[in-house]
């Protein structure tokens, strides 16, 4: 996972135009997280969601799904169902990369259904930077026209903030960069 996570990491520079290196290099080191889900059948599952509206706070998530459907993405103000597919990946940026490319990539609203019929297991695995590493935009991606979106920070600080503070949402990011402009003044 490591491996192909700092894959994609080279593809994200180049269509960046920061190069190969650049994201590979940050990444270098990283703490990433594996998570297994494991989502129950539900009796009712119109009333529930397996899991609520968010976007991921990590930098990039890889996620393997069997084969019950139940990731949702929310793209042109409408829910949209991801057929699973075992012998695929779904990947998608995390709020950290969006800070990272100064709000170019911006990460994906999802959720997870349930059903009243299948158990549903994915496995996802969310990139994160070393622990001490700087969460701010390379240079290039900042001027006049481009300011910067979000101030530099380290993924403990948003990490802790997701778990302590804030039920990742769609506005996570957001709200985070608010909690710590009035937390550092
Ligand atoms: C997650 C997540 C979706 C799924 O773990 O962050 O969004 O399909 N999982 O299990
Ligand atoms: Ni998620």
């Amino acid at each position: 996972m490591n491996t192909l996570s700092l894959g994609i990491m080279e593809l994200l520079g180049v269509s960046l135009g920061v190069g190969r290196e650049y994201f590979r290099d940050f990444f270098e080191g990283n703490d990433s997280i594996m998570r297994l889900n494991y989502y129950p059948p539900c009796q009712k599952p119109d009333l529930t969601l397996g899991t609520g509206p968010h976007c991921d706070p990590t930098s990039l998530t890889i996620l393997h799904q069997d084969h019950v459907g139940g990731l949702q993405v929310f793209v042109d103000e409408k829910w949209h169902s991801i057929s699973p597919d075992p012998e695929a990946f779904v990947v998608n940026i995390g709020d950290t990369f969006t800070a990272l490319s100064n709000g170019i990539f911006k990460s994906c609203l999802h959720r997870a259904v349930v059903n009243n019929v299948t158990v549903r297991k994915s496995l996802a695995f969310f990139l994160c930077p070393k622990l001490d590493k700087v969460v701010k935009p390379p240079n290039t991606l900042i001027d006049s026209k481009n300011p910067r979106v979000y101030p530099d920070f380290t993924w403990p600080t948003l990490s802790e903030f997701t778990q302590k503070h804030y039920r990742a949402d769609m506005k996570t990011l957001d709200v985070f960069t608010t909690w710590l402009q009035q937390k550092n003044n």
